[in-house]
Parts: C-alpha cells; sequence; structure tokens
C-alpha cells in the first residue's frame, strides 16, 4: 500500500501568527531538520532578519526581489549541499558495498547545479543532449552520467558513447542504435538495462512508472531474451540493471518490494554470464510542500533501500552490486523559493477573490498538471495575521493558471513579494514561454551573497529563431522594442 500525495487540489496556507500544523512549525522557523531537508517546507537557511523579514541564505527575499526582478527562482546553496550530503552519508552508512547517488537532472538542469553536485561527488542522470550537454559542461564527469530515455535520438546516443557515458538501454530501437554506433570502438559501451519492475504506486498517475502499463523500460517477460541478445554483442558491457517506480512517493514498501524483483533480475543476468556489478533502483522518494505532507527523511529511505538490496542479495547468494539511486524532486525541490510581485486583484461577492502574480504556469506548471498544492508566504510580513482567503492566479490566459488555491494571507497590496516555497523541482524545468513570457532569472543565494546562475530571459530572446517569409511585407512597428 503507497500512499502519496492525493492528486486532487490541495491547499494550505500556514496560520499566521500561530505555527502552522507541521513537524516543523511555522514555515520560517530556523529549528528545520537539516539533516534532511526534503521534510522541511522552507530551505534549511531560511531566517527572519532584524525587521522580521524573510531571508534565505542571508539575503532578504524581498531585496533579491528588488535587484533581480520578478518571478525569481531562488536556490538556497545550504540545502542543495545538505541534501547532496544526506544522500551519500546515508549510502555510506547503511550500505555495505560501494554505492552513488546520481542527481536526476530533470528535476533542475543548469551549469551551477550539475558544478555543485560533481563537487559533491554525486553522479547525474540525463534524459537528452541537453540535460548532458549541460551536465557535462557543467563539469560532472562522463563516469559519473547515466543517460535515459524512452526515445533516444541516434545523436544523444552518439554524444553518450563519444563521451563515454553509461547508456541505459530502454527498448529494441535503443539496441539498434547501439549495434550500428558501438561496433569498432576500442572498447564496449557501457550499458544499464532497464525493465518495468510492475510495483504500483498510489502517486499521480502521469508521474508513475514502475506499472506494467509504462511506456518506460522493457516488460519483466522480454528480459531474458534481451539479456541473452546482449550476451552476444562484443560491443556491449553490461554494467547493470535499472528500474524507477516514480516519483512524489512517500511509502517506503514499494521500494523495499523493488529490491526483491531487482535481486531476481540479477541472478538471472548474472547467471546469463553478464557482469552486472550496478543495481540503479531509480529515485522517487518525496516532500513536503504543504505542512500536513510527511514524507521520510532521506536517511529512512536509503536505509530501507539499501538494507533491503543487502538482504535480497544475501538471499540469493548474489555478490553485493553497486547501489546506485536517482534523486531528483528530494535533492532539489525544498532549496527552491520563487518570488512573485503581487499585482491586480479581482473581488467576486460571495465568491472568490483572486489576487494575481506577475508568473504562474510558465514558471511553474505543476499546479495545472498535477494540481499540486503549495505553500506561501509574504516576504516582508510572514508573520502578520491572516485577514483572507485568496486565490493566487497567474498572469496567463487560461482560467487554471492558478497557483494556490484559498489560502489564507494577510491583505496584499499590489508591489507585495509573495514567496512560494519547495519550488526548485520541476519547476525550472518544466518552465514555458505560453504568452511569450519569458523564463524567470535564478539566483543561488549563501552567506549573504546572491549570484545569478540564470540569466533572465528578455522579449527579444524569444524573437531570435522566428522567421518572416521574405515574401511578407514588412510592417510598419517592425522595429518596436520593449
Ligand atoms: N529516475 C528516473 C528514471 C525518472 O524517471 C525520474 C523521474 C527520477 C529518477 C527522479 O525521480 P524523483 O526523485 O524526482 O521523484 N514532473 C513531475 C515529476 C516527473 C518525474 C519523472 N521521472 C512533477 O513535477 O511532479
Amino acid at each position: 500500500m503507497v500512499s502519496t500525495v492525493p492528486p486532487g487540489p490541495r491547499t494550505e496556507a500556514p496560520a499566521a501568527e500561530a505555527p502552522a500544523a507541521g513537524v516543523q512549525g511555522h514555515p520560517y522557523e530556523p529549528q528545520a531538520d537539516r539533516s534532511s531537508p526534503n521534510r522541511n517546507l522552507t530551505p534549511i537557511s531560511t531566517s527572519l532578519d532584524a525587521e522580521g523579514r524573510l531571508a534565505v541564505g542571508g539575503c532578504r527575499l524581498s531585496e533579491l526581489a528588488r535587484t533581480y526582478g520578478t518571478p525569481l527562482y531562488v536556490l538556497d546553496e545550504a540545502t542543495l549541499r545538505a541534501t547532496c550530503r544526506a544522500y551519500r552519508e546515508a549510502l555510506e552508512a547503511s550500505y555495505p558495498g560501494p554505492s552513488l547517488a546520481l542527481y536526476a537532472s530533470k528535476a533542475n538542469s543548469s551549469l551551477a547545479i550539475s558544478a555543485l553536485v560533481a563537487e559533491e561527488g554525486l553522479g547525474l542522470d540525463a534524459v537528452s543532449a541537453g540535460e548532458l550537454l549541460t551536465a557535462l559542461r557543467g563539469g560532472m564527469p562522463a563516469e559519473r552520467i547515466v543517460l535515459h530515455g524512452n526515445n533516444k535520438s541516434r545523436e544523444e546516443i552518439e554524444l553518450a558513447v563519444n563521451q563515454g557515458v553509461t547508456v541505459v538501454v530502454d527498448n529494441a530501437r535503443d539496441l539498434e542504435l547501439l549495434a550500428e554506433i558501438a561496433p569498432g570502438r576500442p572498447a564496449p559501451v557501457r550499458l544499464l538495462l532497464r525493465f518495468t519492475p510492475g510495483i504500483e504506486c498510489h502517486t499521480h498517475e502521469y508521474i508513475r512508472t514502475g506499472h506494467l502499463d509504462s511506456k518506460f523500460g522493457f516488460d519483466p517477460d522480454r528480459l531474458e531474451p534481451v539479456l541473452r541478445q546482449l550476451a552476444q554483442c562484443p560491443w556491449a558491457w553490461l554494467d547493470g540493471l535499472h528500474a524507477h517506480i516514480g516519483s512524489q512517493i512517500f511509502e517506503l514498501e514499494p521500494h523495499r518490494d523493488l529490491a526483491g524483483v531487482m535481486a531476481d533480475a540479477l541472478a538471472l543476468a548474472r547467471s546469463l554470464g553478464h557482469p552486472c556489478s550496478d543495481l540503479n533502483v531509480g529515485g522517487g522518494l518525496g516532500i513536503r510542500y504543504v505542512a500536513s505532507d510527511d514524507p521520510p527523511s532521506i536517511q529512512e529511505w536509503v536505509s530501507v533501500v539499501a538494507e533491503a538490496v543487502a538482504e535480497a542479495c544475501r538471499q540469493r547468494n548474489l555478490a553485493l552490486p553497486r547501489l546506485l539511486c536517482e534523486p531528483g524532486r528530494s535533492l532539489v525541490a525544498t532549496a527552491g523559493v520563487t518570488l512573485y510581485a503581487v499585482g491586480s486583484r479581482k473581488e467576486i461577492a460571495g465568491l472568490r477573490t483572486y489576487v494575481a502574480i506577475d508568473g504562474g504556469m510558465s514558471d511553474n506548471p505543476r499546479p495545472i498538471t498535477y494540481q499540486s498544492p503549495y505553500t506561501a508566504l509574504l516576504a516582508d510580513r510572514p508573520t502578520a495575521a491572516a485577514t483572507e482567503t485568496v486565490t493566487v492566479a497567474g498572469k496567463h490566459c487560461e482560467s487554471g493558471d492558478l497557483l494556490l488555491k484559498d489560502i489564507a494571507l494577510p491583505a496584499t497590496a499590489s508591489g507585495d513579494v509573495l514567496a512560494v516555497f519547495a519550488t526548485g523541482a520541476y519547476n525550472a524545468s518544466m518552465s514555458s514561454n505560453y504568452n511569450r513570457i519569458p523564463r524567470p532569472a535564478a539566483v543561488l543565494v549563501h552567506d549573504g551573497i546572491a549570484e545569478v546562475v540564470q540569466r533572465r530571459e528578455q522579449p527579444e530572446d524569444l524573437l531570435r529563431y522566428d522567421v518572416i517569409p521574405a515574401r511578407f511585407s514588412p510592417v510598419p512597428s517592425a522595429g518596436a522594442t520593449v
């Protein structure tokens, strides 16, 4: 039985003055769980300055908004490093063999995050040429990268093979392309084989991957023929097996079950002559978006996974593989805060009050896609008493572009800065230019210093790839600028 964030709408505002329910009390309270940031609502360095205004990484949030503009993605370096260390140390403490956590960079891919994660000794999972290039240019060593994808292009596989990145074979097409690309190279190509473990977990259906009706990986009954086929390929070196069951998962049982399924597959692969020194159990650990969320800690998750894999191998008399896992959300989500400026307001008597901010579904598509709840506070009045229940709306031309439904807030005025927490994962990476709105900048904060790690897109940037056919007559305002 797995319980996770239910897919239905769910929002919660922290109560003003009185601490909101939840392990850490009011979100800005400094007694955060520093050892497992995924259990906190806010970055671990969140504090109140002398005037009672919110600060992260020693930087006052409203000041960041003024300096860098809004919407603004703020990333707390202390939280990012703490989560990397939590995974590394938990693996070292609870797994008797070698191990490596690979950051699932789909959660938030940038040069700076790649560099930071590499510096912390983790590896990285990429799913496209873009993520791969970002990781390599960010300084992630190729031997610590794996390339995923259920429909890799020839160019993506070539890039991985040329750079010495491990390719996760997902399907027969991958094998066809590899059979064209790999032979004749000085060394066999390193591979992992992804299969669908057939484990159900009750997260949002869009982010479930381990059940049999999934587009990812080989069916379990295809495993043996594929392993036999690979055993005949001198250009292939099967490093190990991969499976991933889903995302934003709070229960530990499916991860325990996965260990048994994977150990059976490992025994089969080794019996067919494959070295299979790696077992990659994917990611999936959930995080706290609202006070009522209660995800396991990184330490609990890792120890359950590590002990289950070690025990499953013991039972089957298998030499311990290197244990790989692929955390995405739990590694970066809590480090992120998005700052918006409050703008217009619409009151519908007896029905609803909309407070609009200067971003929305283009910088955070999660509420409209998965009905995901978030927690927000006013950056300069985080402890002011809530006086009304409002719905925070984005600025996009879409009625469903609502960031926070029915949130209790103090009265807001245009220009107030709203801080939305836990936006470090799957926000920037899933952002769009819908309505031709440029993507926000991102700043990394630490010890009172803010550094731009992604520059703000400009309207002009959005025109860069447009072409007007020469046969069209030029329009009078063609020289307009913003
Ligand atoms: N490994 C594989 C093969 C994956 O497909 C994923 C996520 C991960 C690792 C990382 O999972 P995490 O630790 O982040 O749960 N856009 C959705 C999430 C999609 C997850 C896709 N795969 C969201 O915003 O909730």
